[in-house]
């Protein structure tokens, strides 16, 4: 067949394969059909080709790791690994950040490229992390990371999230995000904590399924809609030890109860490929476990689009993992595993190894032809062959006010009021003086986190002109002359006097100090305790002195001691790492122009070496006879403070009793009985009392979010199903036991109205 029949060839293939709505079921088939007509033209090469990833810089001028501030395309290098090697799909970027015009001219540089010197014309397929927005791209919406998404409790934070994150990834031409991050993590220690939805299943199918449902939509080719990427499967979040990509070790019952969940439910949802775990999970490295790529999530997951590794992660199987002699037998374990892609991110030498291991018999055509199938099946469905770039002119909302205020509303929902001591809060009068201080006072950098512009978000160089941060926020609020600053301290090191805080601190009536970490991911965030550095809390100490009463607020992404500080402040904010609106979110709760309504998405521990979660277990809850403390935290998972109260009454259950396969429907009064409107998250548990594997204290079965106005009330209705009792046995079956089981709702742990019912067993 020469040239141009192949040509007369695709096009038929994509006016038979037509547009339209791309997932339901029926449209499947099409692509399917589509990737199986182009898979029989590939050969080994080209497929080897399609099953590798590299970094955007393999392909420009200069070193993989340069710092130049403008890309330009290398042609040897794209001619040798778009053509020689025919490389398939590329992501990443170098370290400043484009804008969406240079991600056009970059993308559609390459598109063009591949479509008018390659035999098939298969346009390339680019990957990037957008995870609280499409952060690597100059100028675009940064939204509060995913943890501070959970503590909203509210699923359109995050739907909306993935929504605008969408049009501005096509308005860069980029149609496939590594998002969302679907790891429960049960570990505090873990720097990507931030990067999750906490340290709950249910939180994470919800809020996950609300992520993909705004980034994917209803077709994956319009020009607003992008493919999610699920990570990291599976187990990755929850580290023994709590540093990045080490092992973990989980029991299967528990992987299945507790991690596979979110992934299940998320491609239920329609979520099109899956990036894998980077560690180990019970001795196996994630790139390795045929078991659980090829059998659970393909095969029980029913995942239809493909898996992809993560960085590097192939060959670390052998430089890392010590389970294969050498990148190329790290290749044959990792794609006999069910592995579809490669982020190798380098050069092409994992396709390279691929075609030698066909040819010498060690991985079956059949394998490869199942890989490429799946990814050219993406391609299709996400519209590249039709439009493999876009013009970015045509995305007028890029970057708007409107998309600015709807991370504001998320960052307000999220960020959450954990103390307020004798109603401190709110400062309603707006001649109230205020000394703002602490490392996270005055930076950007501080509010945005990791992955904002650069891969760490710790530099100010890439900072956005007009974005307020929490003093320029506090100081648009109580006015310029109100508001008194001094740094106080950095993330580390030394502390300003005494003499000089007092000083400060002499003619205000309230100090707002902002700690926080330094914004750091994967390896980099890995920490040796969980206590904020001593000279945080040295300068809470200080300034405690003064005798003016304290604010604090924490700018992180999980859990720090804050033990010996907390009965220094009145009130405390947990702000997570809240996006670019955060300073003015935090600054409009401060004052009372908003109310609080985050709730935290995880446990915070009140000692270092004491890291339950709220699943805990009876054993857990034992206090020590010895002087240690049971389940004790400083704050539980759910907790969070609202300016006015709510009260909750009139319980009712439909039945005492349940059956197999039946529902309950529970009934519950919420009034808002304080001076304020606003909103509640009502959180419904269940406990099961008495079961053959220790049970768990509470599980999260359902919440809602409801706004009240002062003294308004409203009845909610909860169905409490079957399926809600079930936990997984030692065989890895979902069972549900007969016995007694209770059910908790309320606003806070600490006070839930409670009732029981009894489960039969009998089918009726
Ligand atoms: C991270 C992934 C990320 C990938 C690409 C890896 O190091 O673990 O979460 O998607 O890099 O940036």
């Amino acid at each position: 067949m020469n040239r141009w029949n192949m040509l007369a060839v695709i096009l038929l293939i994509v006016l038979v394969g037509g547009c339209g709505p791309a997932n339901p079921g029926g449209q499947d088939d099409t692509y399917f059909r589509r990737a199986d007509s182009l898979l029989q033209l590939l050969s080994l090469e080209e497929k080897a080709g399609q099953m590798t990833n590299i970094g955007l810089t393999a392909l420009t001028q200069g070193p993989f790791w340069n710092d130049f501030d403008t890309l330009l395309l290398d042609t040897a290098k794209m001619r040798h690994l778009l053509l020689e090697y025919h490389v398939g799909s590329i992501q990443n970027k170098g370290i400043y950040p484009p804008s969406r015009e240079e991600w056009h001219r970059l993308i559609k540089t390459l598109q063009q490229y591949v479509l008018e010197n390659s035999r098939h014309q298969i346009p390339l397929l680019f990957g990037i992390d957008a995870v609280h927005g499409a952060n690597y791209t100059a100028g675009s919406t940064l939204f509060p990371h995913q943890i501070a998404l959970a503590a909203s409790w509210n699923p359109e934070m995050a739907r909306i999230t993935g929504e605008i994150t969408a049009y501005e990834m096509r308005a860069s031409s980029q149609p496939w995000n590594y998002a969302p991050v679907l790891d429960v993590s049960m570990q505090p220690l873990w720097g990507r904590l931030f990067e999750t939805f906490g340290e709950d299943t249910y939180m994470n199918k919800v809020m996950g399924n609300a992520f993909i449902e705004g980034q994917q939509g209803t077709s994956l080719s319009d020009t607003t809609s992008v493919a999610v990427c699920l990570k990291h499967f599976v187990g990755y979040g929850t580290p023994f030890t709590g540093k990045d990509r080490s092992p973990a070790y989980i029991p299967e019952h528990y992987l299945r109860q507790y991690y596979i969940e979110p992934f299940r439910t998320g491609i239920e949802q329609g979520a099109i490929t899956v990036m894998l775990n980077s560690g180990s999970v019970n001795g196996i490295p994630g790139h390795a476990d045929r078991y659980l790529i090829t059998n659970v999530l393909k095969g029980e997951l029913g995942l239809k689009g493909f898996v992809l590794s993560d960085w590097e992660d192939v060959g670390r199987l052998a430089s890392m993992h010590n389970v294969a002699h050498d990148s190329k037998e790290a290749a044959k374990i990792a794609v006999m595993a069910g592995l579809d892609m490669s982020m190798v991110p380098y050069d092409a030498s994992f396709a390279r190894h691929i075609v030698e291991l066909v040819t010498e018999g060690e991985i079956p055509m059949s394998r490869i032809d199942d890989a490429v199938r799946r990814i050219l099946y993406v391609k299709f469905r996400l519209g590249l062959f039709e439009r493999p770039w876009h013009d970015p002119s045509g995305y007028t909302e890029f970057g708007s006010d409107a998309f600015a205020e709807k991370s504001y509303r998320a960052a307000l929902e999220g960020i959450t009021l954990l103390k307020n001591q004798d109603e401190l809060l709110p400062l309603k009068n707006r001649n109230t003086r205020i000394l703002v201080t602490g490392p996270a006072s005055d930076a950007l950098t501080a509010l945005n986190g990791p992955w904002s512009r650069t891969w760490a978000g710790d530099d100010p160089t890439y900072d956005d002109p007009g974005k307020k941060t929490i003093l320029q926020a506090m100081q648009d609020v109580y006015g310029t002359g109100n508001v008194v600053h001094t740094p106080g301290t950095g993330y580390e090191g030394e502390v300003e006097s005494e003499a000089i805080l007092w000083a400060k601190a002499a003619g205000v009536d309230a100090i707002l100090v902002c700690l926080g970490e330094r914004p750091a991911t994967e390896k980099p965030s890995d920490i040796d305790e969980l206590d904020l550095p001593s000279n945080q809390l040295e300068l809470v100490k200080r300034l405690h002195k003064s005798g003016k009463p304290i604010i604090l607020a924490t700018l992180q992404g999980r859990p720090r001691i804050l033990r010996d500080i907390e009965p220094l402040a009145g009130a405390i904010f947990h702000a997570y790492w809240p996006g670019h609106e955060g300073g003015r979110a935090l600054a409009s709760l401060i004052s009372g122009r908003e109310n609080p309504s985050g709730k935290l998405p995880y446990t915070w521990p009140r000692y270092s070496g004491t890291l339950h979660t709220y699943q805990h277990k009876g054993s857990d809850k034992l206090d020590g006879e010895f002087g240690t403390e049971g389940f004790h935290p400083q704050w539980e998972f759910g907790h969070g403070l609202s300016y006015t109260n709510f009260t909750y009454s009139g319980l009712e259950v439909s039945a005492d009793t349940l059956n197999t396969g039946e529902e309950l429907v529970l009934r519950v009064n919420i009034r808002n009985t304080g001076p304020y409107n606003g909103k509640e998250v009502v959180q419904l548990y269940l406990r099961d009392l008495v079961a053959s594997i220790t049970p768990d204290d509470r599980k999260l079965i359902a919440f809602e979010k409801i706004h009240l106005a002062s003294w308004e009330s409203t009845t909610l209705e909860f169905t409490v199903k079957y399926e809600d009792l079930q936990f997984v046995d030692l065989n890895n079956q979902w069972i549900a036991e007969r016995g007694d089981f209770e059910l908790l709702v309320g606003g806070l742990p600490s006070d839930m109205l409670k009732s029981g019912f009894f489960y039969t067993g009998k089918t009726p």
